[in-house]
């Protein structure tokens, strides 16, 4: 491995939300807390990433941009490269992240009152993604054997039934899953069975371990494709949250149509100097790297796996097939979630998402964050344990 994801470089005081920002969210200060929480990585991007954005600094103006297009082919030919999707760039509508362009599509595709299917235990800002955009949440639990997640499919028809949209979160934040094509297929079906268009996140797929396969939901089929807007970036991918880089790729010309007139209606334009320059040399160089950042990942999904079995076997991790997000089933200690919370702030002095925060079925878990160095994660791992230890 060519690339080192082992230094520890220190990100106190940069304004950084995960570490700078533990007393207006959790009420709790001091040196000793250790945050594993908000999904961005401890690691540096590719250093072509960097070059690009010192370039840019030190040529000191930073006027309006031009070079779309540049910029959309890069993205093309990673689409191309990495998933194997053929995408004209005409496709490719950039917006300021992802959460805002999940948003705005739903803003876009639904009237008030509208039912929107989301699989909690899910990425909690869906909810005010539906929510705030004055629809419905409908909610397909996801199943849980005690080891993996699956798809309730049969509930996931009923709620279908009485659904305008579907919020797929593909792979899936915070449970792990790689959905299979088989399972994409057979929900892609009933989507389109039942008249309900599909909003693709797949913002973490890049980020798969070996033995599973991201599988676009737009790849699946002609029809999927004509009923789905795929929404992604290199934000998790290369670390790059902060410059809010994302696009939606749409392939009907009628959707494309509409979710360009709310894009003007609300006056959102190109990204920005710096997110161009960065996103171009990430897709353009940073292959080699990402390979390396997987495996290391891996490794250290491996690695907290191994731990909880052998050091808190009061826990159990659910299996990783991708992400750098690890879902910890806390259940069997029978604390009330709050109770957890503050075990956690308070005696382990370590701040992770809490399970209920992500909708129901996330009561009793936690989420942790691996996208740090192993000797961090250990750590990590150690406060967790003395916690459990000390119950
Ligand atoms: C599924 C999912 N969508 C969107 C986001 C955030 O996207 P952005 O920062 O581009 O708004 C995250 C971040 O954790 C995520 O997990």
């Amino acid at each position: 491995m060519s690339h080192s994801f082992d230094t520890i470089i220190e990100r106190r005081n940069t304004a950084c939300l995960k570490w700078d920002a533990l007393a207006s969210r959790y009420g709790v200060t001091g040196d000793d807390l250790l945050p594993m929480w908000v999904a961005d990585m401890d690691f540096r991007p590719p250093e072509a990433v960097m070059e690009a954005m010192v370039r840019r600094a030190t040529h000191g103006i930073y006027g309006y941009p031009a070079g779309l297009e540049a910029y959309h082919q890069a993205v093309g030919s990673w689409l191309r490269r990495r998933h194997g999707w053929e995408v004209q760039t005409d496709w490719i509508t950039s917006a300021p992240g992802v959460v805002a362009t999940v948003n705005l599509l739903i803003r876009t595709f639904t009237t008030r009152g509208d039912g929107v299917v989301v699989q909690p235990p899910v990425y909690y800002p869906f909810f005010s993604g539906v929510e705030e955009n004055g629809c419905r949440l409908l909610y397909n639990r996801l199943r849980f054997d005690g080891e993996r997640y699956t798809i309730d499919f049969e509930d996931l028809e009923e709620k279908l039934r009485q659904a305008k949209l579907l919020v797929l979160c593909s792979p899936h934040n915070p449970v792990g899953r790689v959905w299979t094509r088989e399972e994409l297929l057979r929900l892609g079906g009933l989507c389109v069975k039942h008249g309900v268009l599909v909003i693709s996140d797949e913002i973490h797929f890049d980020l798969v371990f070996s033995g599973h396969t991201h599988t676009v939901f737009a790849t699946l089929s002609e029809e999927f494709a004509q009923h789905c807007i795929v929404c992604t970036s290199p934000s998790k991918t290369f670390n790059l949250a902060g410059l809010k880089p994302a696009m939606a790729i749409i392939p009907s010309e009628r959707l494309r149509r509409d979710f360009r007139h709310t894009l003007r209606a609300c006056g959102i334009g190109n990204p920005n100097v710096f997110c161009l320059d960065a996103v171009k040399a990430a897709y353009e160089c940073g292959e080699p790297w990402l390979n390396d950042l997987l495996g290391y990942l891996e490794g250290n999904a491996g690695f907290l796996q191994r731990f909880v079995a052998e050091e808190i076997p009061q826990l159990c991790a659910v299996r990783s097939e991708g992400t750098f997000l690890a879902w910890l089933d806390c259940t069997s200690r029978g604390l009330a979630p709050k109770a957890l919370e503050q075990l956690l702030l308070t005696k382990a002095r370590l701040v992770l998402n809490q399970g209920y925060t992500f909708g129901p079925g996330g009561e009793g878990f936690v989420r942790v964050n691996f996208g740090c160095p192993r000797t961090v994660l250990e750590d990590g791992l150690s406060r967790l344990a003395r916690a459990v230890r000390s119950l």
